[in-house]
Formats: structure tokens, C-alpha cells, sequence
């Protein structure tokens, strides 16, 4: 692939290799020297009409790991806010030869839109509530460094499941290696293709705890709901959040994860968020050497594929 747009496309091989190559990068970002030439030469502009704080970091610091000139398109303060469009923005960034465009955006697609004008390679980093397929190979890094697998793990993810990219891509990507993936969440929280996933279903969070290997919870996407969230904040805590006396349901040995940013109090208790259960931080830690592993991989496929190719 040219492109790295979602997790769907992606079979169980090119995973296992992703994942395999990031785990040479969690070695290279814990040494005092942390580069690798893989990049030299090459440029990434990363390009967020959305906020972020550690995708955007680490896709920055992955491309500077390998060498790469990396460029942070501040687009507060670019002509987005004069009324130019996404696709004129991109085109004139593709016209300064950028190799690697790193897009998240509001709009579900926009990076797929992009992938067909642009010339470089484009990685999704988060597209509305579609994919953010990064944020699903990393997490199935974090998982198969506690677990040695993936294969037949139990994982629950719990919460705001409707407006989550990132319960999308990790349901496509946990499907897709062989793990049995269970939602836990009200039915207001839920996709209305939710039977076409492939997944079981929980409104009770202590059924849907029940012998989970791996427990993830998603933040409350109060900015996707127009105002429309009806249940109060003490209510969905007490339902859904994950507090010490829900963990318990659980494996003994169960990890808790989350994408970030966290909201305390609402979908997870600190008592939980910082225990030695989750494994929140490490997630961070391997974001870069997933995103290192991709871009290099983007890299050398398009070395491979040549301009023509445009899959
Ligand atoms: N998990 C995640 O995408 O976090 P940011 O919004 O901070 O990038």
C-alpha cells in the first residue's frame, strides 16, 4: 500500500509486520541516540484540522527518529481560516513535494479524498468517527507486549463506542487477528451497524467485564452530541465508568487501556487510571513506534510501487 487510510484493507500479514517493525522502533526510542536514516532526504507535513496532543507529537517525533524533515502545518493560522478548502490546502501542500501527509480531520473520508489527488503518501490520523487506524496498531502492540497475542484475547471496549473512530478501527483490527471483541455500552452509544460488526453486545458492564483479558475505555465524545446526551454525567459514571469494584469482573490480570485524553470522573476513576492495571502511558510510548514503523513502511512502498501506482 501507498496509503495507510484505515485499518480495513489491512490483513493479518501486513499487521503482524507493522507490528514486528514497531517493536524494532520501541528499541531505537529508548536508546540515548534515537535515529535511524530511513527518511533522510524526505519530508512530512502533518496536517491536523482537529486538536491533538499525542498523535500529532509522536507522528512528529517518529518522522524525526528516522530522519525525515517534519513540518507542523499550523492551520489556525494558515489560510484555512481566509475560507480555503481542504483540498486546495492539501493541493498546495502537495505542490511543495511533501513524501508523507499525516491528515486528521473532522469529516469521515477526507483523507481518502485527499489520497486520490495528492502524490505523497497519506496516513489517516483520524478521520470523524471512521478510523484511526495508528491508534488500533498501537494499541495492539501495547496488547500483544503483555499478552504475547492477540489470538483469542477477550477485549472489552466500554463507552462511547457511536462516536469513536478509535473503537472502529481497533473492532476491524481485533476482528481481524482473531481476538473476541465485546462492546459494553447503552444503546444510545451505539452504531446503528453494530450487528454487522462482527462483535457481542453489553449493556451491562459487569457481564461485559466478565473474564475480560484486556478492558477499553473510551472518552465520553461530549463535542460529537450537539447538546443531545440525555443520561447525566453522575449517571454514566455510575453505569459505565470503570471504577476499582467493576475492574474486579475482569481477569485478574486484565490490563486498562484508554486512547486519551481521559476525562477522570466520567468514563474512568483515577483510582483505576493510575494504577498499576493500566497501561495507559505505555500506549503512548508505543504510539511513536507504530507511527515510526508506518511511515517507514509508506516509504519504502512507494519507492517500490513508483508514481503510477496509485492503490
Ligand atoms: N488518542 C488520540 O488520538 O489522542 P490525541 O487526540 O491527543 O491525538
Amino acid at each position: 500500500h501507498r496509503h495507510l487510510l484505515g485499518i480495513a484493507g489491512l490483513n493479518q500479514l501486513e499487521i503482524n509486520a507493522l507490528l514486528d517493525l514497531s517493536e524494532e522502533a520501541v528499541d531505537i526510542s529508548r536508546r540515548i541516540e534515537k535515529k535511524k536514516v530511513a527518511l533522510k532526504g524526505r519530508t512530512q507535513i502533518n496536517l491536523f484540522f482537529e486538536a491533538s496532543t499525542r498523535t500529532q507529537s509522536s507522528f512528529e517525533l517518529a518522522g524525526k527518529r528516522l530522519g525525515a524533515d517534519v513540518m507542523n502545518m499550523a492551520v489556525k493560522n494558515s489560510a484555512v481560516s481566509k475560507g480555503e478548502t481542504l483540498l486546495d490546502t492539501a493541493m498546495t501542500l502537495n505542490a511543495m513535494h511533501p513524501d508523507i501527509l499525516v491528515v486528521r480531520h473532522a469529516a469521515a473520508g477526507a483523507p481518502q479524498l485527499l489520497a486520490r489527488k495528492v502524490g505523497c503518501s497519506v496516513i489517516n490520523a483520524g478521520d470523524g468517527a471512521h478510523e484511526h487506524p495508528t491508534q488500533a496498531l498501537l494499541d495492539a502492540l501495547t496488547i500483544r507486549r503483555h499478552k504475547g497475542t492477540l489470538q483469542n484475547l477477550v477485549v472489552a471496549i466500554c463507552g462511547d463506542i457511536l462516536h469513536s473512530r478509535v473503537a472502529r478501527s481497533n473492532i476491524l483490527l481485533l476482528n481481524a487477528m482473531g481476538a473476541e471483541v465485546r462492546l459494553v455500552a447503552p444503546s444510545t452509544l451505539l452504531p446503528a451497524d453494530v450487528e454487522a460488526l462482527g462483535v457481542k453486545t453489553f449493556r451491562d458492564m459487569r457481564k461485559g467485564l466478565d473474564g475480560a483479558d484486556v478492558v477499553m475505555m473510551l472518552r465520553l465524545q461530549l463535542e460529537r452530541m450537539n447538546g443531545a446526551f440525555v443520561p447525566s454525567i453522575r449517571e454514566y459514571f455510575h453505569f459505565y465508568g470503570l471504577d476499582e469494584e467493576k475492574l474486579k469482573y475482569a481477569h485478574q490480570d486484565a490490563i486498562v487501556m484508554h486512547p486519551g485524553p481521559m476525562n477522570r470522573g466520567v468514563e474512568i476513576d483515577s483510582s483505576v487510571a493510575d494504577s498499576g492495571r493500566s497501561v495507559i502511558h505505555e500506549q503512548v510510548e508505543m504510539g511513536v513506534a507504530v507511527r515510526m514503523a508506518v511511515i517507514e513502511t509508506l516509504a519504502k512502498n512507494s519507492l517500490e510501487l513508483g508514481p503510477e501506482d496509485l492503490d
